[in-house]
């Protein structure tokens, strides 16, 4: 089958998805397809119009990729690509949106508080959410911008920097525990979530450097939860995949409280890292497919 693979482009997430871009090409390469990479961007359309594929297969992440833009281009175009359409990519994408969904579906969600460029007022700012409190780009990845902040300065500090990258800012309830993962893979209605994946950080946090510098995290499969809690992960998973409207593949963050609460749902990621330090790859593996044989599964289960 000859297929494009879009990597690289302009969110600031760029390097990860050159990563992503390498591994997918390399997978497809290997599966045996007539594959093209192309660093994207809107100059290159042309470029990708005269190829003639079969499939498009998106290896880009955050804004320009992970967001419905690209993927209302090649809608408009007819294009086939592999996962999300506009509607579910453009709400996973959205932090704050995605959560009223998945408190519709009855996930329990971290306490929050939206802030608008254009409505923001330092001094008329009113917060209810105890500290430390997690300041978030609404609409970023990979960690990119957000900062935890432990006292007034810093959450101010932290939400300036925010609307730097974003004109929406999540402030969240920090919750104490452990990170687990979800992958999430099938057509629409008959997604299977994979072995939790648990996530032991070097540094305090989850951050950029331990997500993409090799050995600052340790990936545990399957995650040392409770069978309740990994029946309420797996379930609530599909649930919130389910409930944007995502498909074929997507990656569901929740957090573990150390008090022993209901695990709380972070966000769903359409278009998951899928880098050598990737945490998609690993959960495909506990259950027997090699990082060829889960693209070729996405590349199948997209023909469908
Ligand atoms: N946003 C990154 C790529 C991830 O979720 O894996
Ligand atoms: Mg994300």
């Amino acid at each position: 089958m000859k297929i494009a693979v879009l990597y690289g482009g302009i969110s600031a997430e760029r390097e990860v998805s050159l990563s992503s871009g390498k591994g997918i090409i390399k997978a497809l390469e290997a599966n045996g397809h007539d594959v093209v990479g192309i660093d994207f961007h809107p100059d290159r359309l042309e470029e990708l119009l005269a190829l003639d594929v079969d499939l498009v297969y998106i290896g880009l992440h955050g804004r320009y990729g992970e967001d419905g833009k690209v993927q209302a281009l090649l809608d408009m175009l007819n294009i086939k690509y592999v996962g999300s359409g506009v509607a579910g990519s453009a709400l996973a994408m959205d932090k704050a949106k995605s959560k009223l969904f998945f408190e519709r579906e009855g996930t329990r969600v971290a306490k929050q508080h939206v802030l608008y460029k254009h409505s923001y007022d330092k001094q008329a700012t009113k917060i209810e959410i105890p500290y430390p409190i997690v300041v978030k780009p609404n609409q970023e990845g990979s960690t990119i911008g957000i900062t935890f902040a432990e006292n007034e300065e810093e959450l101010f500090n932290g939400i300036e920097a925010a609307f730097e990258l974003d004109e929406t800012v999540l402030l969240e309830e920090f919750i104490k525990g452990r990170e687990v993962t979800v992958a999430v893979m099938g057509n629409k209605g008959k997604e299977k979530a994979l072995p939790v994946v648990e996530i032991v950080p070097k540094n305090k946090y989850y951050d950029y450097e331990a997500k993409y510098a090799v050995g600052m995290s340790e990936h545990i499969v399957p995650a040392r939860l409770t069978d309740e809690q990994t029946t309420y992960v797996k379930k609530h998973a599909v649930l919130a995949h389910q409930s944007l409207g995502c498909d074929i593949y997507s990656r569901v963050d929740f957090i573990i409280p150390d008090d022993g609460g209901d695990p709380v749902i972070l966000e769903v990621n359409t278009l998951p890292g899928m880098t050598p330090t990737s945490l998609y790859p690993d959960a495909a593996r506990e259950i027997g497919l090699s990082y060829d044989q889960m693209i070729e599964t996405f590349i199948q289960l997209s023909l469908n």
